[in-house]
């Protein structure tokens, strides 16, 4: 069995013990907050986490901001309420630290869509192209890009490439293709896409902007283009927080993951936000990856110190470079996640 099998399974038994019943009456949050102390652990939570976990956690934010945390804490234990691209990611930054996640089946259709060894071949037909990778990819991947990013600084890593210089980008086609309108680079693009994003229907997305006249539409460069072609703003998570914040409007259509809506509410409590509708009968714009993760299996994450992040010396070691590269430019320019 080759190592990365073995770490696979080592990992699939590390999830085994999530099937542990948890005491109903047990108050979760002061639990994890008496955990966080005795191990100086640190949870870092993305937006699109479910609510109890956000406001549990000590940083909440987008991939950048999670990556500049990873980067520069000194908590001995890094619990990440993520998914699995992201903790790796924190493994890679923090080689030395403990990396928990408290699920590890919680995947990205994204990453997933960009198999190494497929893109590896794909690579090797464009040789004097850079490649940048959006970082919602695995960490295998990583080893194969030049620089990563991500939604929030995707334009400046663009920008801080040559401008006769040859790029792939991988592995979503949609915010590809968004970059190639903003940047006017023209790119190879990686067919990639999320089933999140990819979701929204353009023909309610009308009908609802008609209910709603006032209302800004807002919108993650994850969606395709003709879902942006429709909006009145595209940005990163933070992007989108933070414009919700600052513009005058009192109503927004939001499209992308709905944990995002539980930050803008708690920052603008006097506004409305609406989650955009997809093209499904659920209606339902969650991340099924990213909910995998709960409270119970938080508090047990961090009991056990597992399931853990282990990631092969030469993965860290090839792929590291391509993440200390997006944070020098982002920190040039000032960007924070
Ligand atoms: P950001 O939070 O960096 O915008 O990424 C969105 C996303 O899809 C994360 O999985
Ligand atoms: Fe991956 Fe999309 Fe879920 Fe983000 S929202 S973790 S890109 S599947």
């Amino acid at each position: 069995m080759s190592a990365l099998y073995e770490t696979a399974a080592r990992n699939m038994q590390q999830n085994g013990f999530l099937d542990l019943e948890v005491d109903p009456t047990m108050d979760l949050v002061a639990a994890i907050n008496q955990l966080k102390k005795e191990k100086n652990a640190v949870i870092l939570a993305h937006y699109y986490q479910e609510s109890e976990i956000q406001d549990v956690a000590d940083y909440i934010g987008d991939s950048l901001g999670l990556s500049q945390q990873a980067a520069s804490t000194d908590a001995d234990i890094i619990v990440f309420a993520g998914v699995h691209f992201m903790a790796e990611t924190a493994k890679m930054l923090s080689p030395n630290k403990k990396v928990l996640l408290p699920d590890l089946k919680a995947g990205c259709s994204l990453a997933d869509s960009c198999p190494p060894h497929l893109f590896r071949k794909f690579k090797e037909k464009y040789p004097d192209h850079v490649v940048v990778s959006y970082i919602n990819c695995t960490a295998e991947l990583k080893t194969l890009t030049d620089i990563c990013c991500t939604s929030t600084n995707a334009v400046q890593i663009i920008e801080s490439i040559p401008k006769d210089q040859p790029i792939i980008f991988a592995p979503d086609k949609n915010l590809g293709a968004y970059l190639v309108k903003k940047t006017g680079r023209d790119m190879v693009i990686w067919n990639g896409a999320c089933m999140v994003h990819e979701i929204f229907s353009h023909e309610k997305i009308v009908k609802l902007r008609n209910r709603h006249p006032n209302a800004k539409f807002i919108a993650h460069p994850e969606c395709e283009a003709h879902i942006l072609d429709m909006a009145d703003y595209i940005g990163s998570t933070t992007g989108l927080l933070k414009y919700t914040m600052k513009d005058s409007a009192m109503e927004y259509i939001v499209a992308t993951e709905s944990g995002i809506l539980h930050q803008m509410q708690k920052s603008s409590p006097h506004k409305t936000f609406i989650p955009a509708p997809p093209d499904n009968h659920c209606a339902c714009n969650d991340c099924p990856h990213m909910k995998r993760n709960t409270m119970e299996k938080l508090w047990l994450c961090m009991q056990h110190e597992l399931p853990e992040i282990v990631l092969e010396d030469w993965v860290i070691e090839q792929g590291r470079a391509s993440i200390d590269r997006m944070l020098e430019v982002s920190a040039q320019a000032g960007l924070l996640g």
